[in-house]
């Protein structure tokens, strides 16, 4: 579904990404691992147009979309979370939720994804009139997975979803992730918390330095000395 071949990107004169590549199929859950500064979040920028690669190639469902501006990615299928989420607190749930359907839709579309994202989360519709910052935290995530999906996309990417979550809602949204996928939509995850990743992906890339350090399935992974050394602490 997306084929990343050999990105470079550079901020200023510094090299940051170094031939990454990558593949997601169909259906699955892939994340990326990797620590503080080791390129993860250039890398989303960098597949979804808010950062230009200097050399290399990204593919999404078989054409070409290095170097197309955001909004025709988003409107191919493509949805990203950044990081923290970005509800509009003082916005009920509904609204930040019609916040993230195109303009340029119709309300008929808009409705359509509306009741699309209720039947997968139906806490949002029963809590749909209630301002964002009152929801709990659990909610929050459901709302900020929600919004992506008002886009209608095939594939989500997610920056540091658990990021500053206590780990009970780490559990809870990644279990979130699966219900999405069940629903048809492919997710590539961005993490830091390399353990409970693990348990919900079906394979990972360890990116270290801007390079690839690693990739297998989570059970290769689990397995790997670097990885228990490097990122488990065993
Ligand atoms: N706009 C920018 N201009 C210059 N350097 C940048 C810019 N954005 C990021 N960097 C640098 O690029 C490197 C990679 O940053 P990036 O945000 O991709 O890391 P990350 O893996 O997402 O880290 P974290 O887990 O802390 O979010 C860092 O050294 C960072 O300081
Ligand atoms: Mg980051």
């Amino acid at each position: 579904m997306l084929e990343v071949k050999n990105l470079n990107t550079y901020y200023n004169n510094v090299q940051i990404l170094w031939d990454v590549s990558l593949q997601i199929g169909e259906g699955e859950i892939v994340a990326l691992l990797g620590a503080n500064g080791a390129g993860k979040t250039t890398l989303l920028n960098s597949l979804t147009g808010l950062v230009r690669p200097a050399a290399g190639s990204v593919a999404f469902l078989g054409q070409e979309i290095t170097n197309l501006p955001t909004n025709e990615i988003v409107e191919l299928g493509i949805a990203y979370l950044p990081e923290g989420g970005r509800l509009f607190p003082d916005m009920t749930v509904q609204e930040n939720l019609e916040l993230g359907s195109y303009l340029k839709n119709s309300w008929k579309i808009r409705n359509k994804r509306l009741e699309e994202v209720y039947s997968i989360f139906p806490r949002l519709k029963e809590r749909r009139k209630q301002l964002a910052k009152t929801l709990s935290g659990g909610e929050r995530q459901m709302l900020a997975m929600g919004r992506c999906l008002m886009s209608g996309p095939k594939m989500c990417f997610f920056d540091e979803l658990s990021y500053g979550l206590a780990p009970k809602l780490v559990k809870e949204s990644f279990a979130m992730l699966k219900t999405l996928r069940d629903h048809g939509i492919t997710i590539f995850m961005i993490e830091q918390n390399v353990n409970q990743s693990l348990e919900i992906a079906d394979r990972a890339y360890v990116l270290e330095n801007g390079r690839i350090a690693l990739e297998g399935t989570s059970e290769e992974l689990l397995k790997s000395d670097h990885v228990r050394k490097a990122y488990l602490g065993l």
